[in-house]
């Protein structure tokens, strides 16, 4: 399918991630239909885009008329086979469970138009076998968006087996329209780009916490204002270029070494999850939080989000 032609999509899912793609598609434009199971999701998703929307509204990022036209763009239901019918592209945020997400492939295999483009948002399952029930299987891809995707710029449009070159090409300038940066990711492994990156760190992290080597906002500290302070400038694949890649041959001599090798979740986190605290969502988590704080924290996180996005946006206009 061309991307001209493409005018609407169904969104399958509305938590978190579910909520703000289809509030992007609907700003840029698109017919959405927003599926979940029970009509209470799908109020929360709609009260969230406009809480989402607020945020954009007061920074300038949005204007209050497109907010509101994007609003009424949007269309809920419970029933898969309304959200689906006819429409030009879907994109699935169901929960992570493999059989759930390869169950519904075969579904849309049946129920959607066979030029329809099916994507998934899985954090790191296989396209492919995702795939595997579908008809048509060419138009299947990863679509893996990053929270909260209504700001956060990269998308990865990851290939299956099966997927086929214009479904890429086709995924590819979609989402330059949406005003994302796209990454297409030729090979379906494990946890992709992003997530295998970032999968690493979290457990060196872990590793780091364990074992008392600093405290939690320290560590956050070296991240943001070192390795991250950095990698928004320049990624780290051209890091090792301007180190040399001479001295990084020296530090992966002693440092490879001395990494964390766990096949395994990490104790620490193990335990903390057995004890009910889950991080934000339970107000206690590597921090703790107090309803108001994380209010606090989320609203900063965006601003800063959106001061980051509208910075890059001025650089390349130069
Ligand atoms: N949360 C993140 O940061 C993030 C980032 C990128 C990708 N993802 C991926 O996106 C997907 C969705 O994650 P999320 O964090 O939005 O999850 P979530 O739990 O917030 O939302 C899941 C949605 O699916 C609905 N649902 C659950 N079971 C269902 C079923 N059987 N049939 C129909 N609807 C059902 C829920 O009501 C909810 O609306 C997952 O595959 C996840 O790995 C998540």
């Amino acid at each position: 399918m061309d991307i001209e032609e493409l005018s609407s999509v169904a969104v399958l899912g509305a938590g978190i991630m579910g909520s703000g793609i289809a509030q992007i598609f609907a700003q840029t434009g698109f017919e959405v239909w927003l599926y979940s199971r029970t009509e209470e999701t799908l109020q929360n998703a709609i009260k969230k885009i406009e809480h989402n929307q607020e945020t954009l509204v007061a920074n300038n990022a949005l204007s209050p008329e497109t907010a509101r036209e994007a609003l009424r763009r949007i269309s809920t239901t419970t029933d898969l086979v309304e959200a689906v019918d006819g429409v030009d592209l879907v994109n699935e945020n169901l929960p992570e469970q493999l059989e759930l997400k390869q169950e519904v492939f075969e579904n849309l295999g049946e129920i959607s138009l066979p030029e329809t483009l099916l994507t998934t948002d899985t954090s790191g399952l296989s396209i492919t076998e995702i795939a595997e029930r579908t008809s048509h299987p060419g138009r299947v891809a990863g679509m893996h968006w990053w929270n909260p995707p209504h700001i956060v710029p990269l998308v990865e449009i990851v290939r299956g087996e099966s997927t086929t070159d214009q479904t890429v090409k086709t995924l590819y300038t979609l989402l330059e329209k949406l005003g994302k940066k796209p990454v297409v990711v030729k090979k379906d492994v494990p946890g992709f780009i992003g997530n295998r990156l970032q999968s690493a760190i979290f457990r060196e992290i872990l590793y780091l916490l364990e074992n008392e080597v600093a405290e939690p906002e320290d560590i956050d500290v070296v991240m943001k204002y070192g390795p991250g302070f950095r990698y928004s400038a320049i990624g780290p694949v051209q890091t090792m270029d301007l180190a040399g890649l001479d001295t990084v041959v020296s530090v992966s001599d002693y440092l490879f070494k001395e990494h964390d090798r766990s096949t395994k979740p990490n104790r620490l986190l193990k335990k903390l999850v057995k004890e009910g605290k889950l991080g934000a969502k339970t107000g206690s988590g590597l921090y703790e939080y107090t309803e108001e704080a994380l209010a606090r924290i989320i609203r900063e996180r965006d601003e800063k989000f959106i001061q980051v996005l509208r910075n890059n946006r001025e650089d390349q206009e130069h």
